[in-house]
């Protein structure tokens, strides 16, 4: 049986089998949740994401500075490194999509939750600490980036006992209160 639980707080802190990393293409680090993980884990998560990234194909996408990303990770996907001085086994990563007001993106956010829930299951984690994918600097707004976590992750046969999301401020929190009530 799978139990969703929120806690309120920074989701490097958190002890679980696998911490979620809301990462872009590139892995390579960047903001919010992602520079976060990286700081704290330490070198050796960026180490494996490097060699990840060279067994990923080329990505068609662009950094906003207009660079090519060259090999990266697609929207919508997860996958699994070690997670260093983390207090977890793995950072399963993954890209959100960022909100678009003309483009219903709905779908691959929720392809987010699937895909880290079948990673999850193949590594064999019970538990799971998410973050709120897209909600942050891909801008997607927090209630329906709630709405679609939750709605996903329910819909999803899983074999993760505790569902945990940790959410940064009281805002959020809440938002996702609204949704699991
Ligand atoms: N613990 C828990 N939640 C956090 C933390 C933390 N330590 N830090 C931020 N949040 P974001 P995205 C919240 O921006 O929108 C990176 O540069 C934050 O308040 O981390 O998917 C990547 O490299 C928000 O509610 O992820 C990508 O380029 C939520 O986590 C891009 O940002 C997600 O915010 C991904 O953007």
């Amino acid at each position: 049986m799978t139990t969703i639980t929120l806690v309120q707080g920074d989701i490097t802190r958190q002890s679980a089998d696998a911490i979620v990393n809301a990462a872009n293409s590139s892995l390579l680090g960047g903001g919010g949740v992602d520079g976060a993980i990286h700081r704290r884990g330490g070198p050796p998560i960026l180490a494996d994401c490097r060699k990840l990234r060279a067994s990923l194909p080329h990505s068609r996408l662009r950094s906003s500075g207009g660079t090519p990303i060259g090999k990266g990770l697609a929207t919508g996907q997860a996958v699994a490194t070690t997670a260093g001085e983390l207090d977890a086994r793995w950072v399963i990563h993954t890209v959100g999509p960022v909100f678009s007001s003309s483009e219903d993106r709905s779908e691959l956010l929720a392809s987010c939750y699937r895909e880290l829930l079948r990673v999850a299951d193949e590594l064999g984690a019970r538990t799971v600490a998410f973050p709120a994918v897209s909600a942050g600097i891909y801008g997607w707004p927090m209630d329906d980036a709630a709405r679609i976590a939750v709605e996903t992750v329910r819909a999803t046969d899983t074999a993760v006992e505790e569902i945990r999301f940790v959410l940064f401020d009281e805002r959020a929190y809440e938002a996702f209160a609204t949704q699991t009530r």
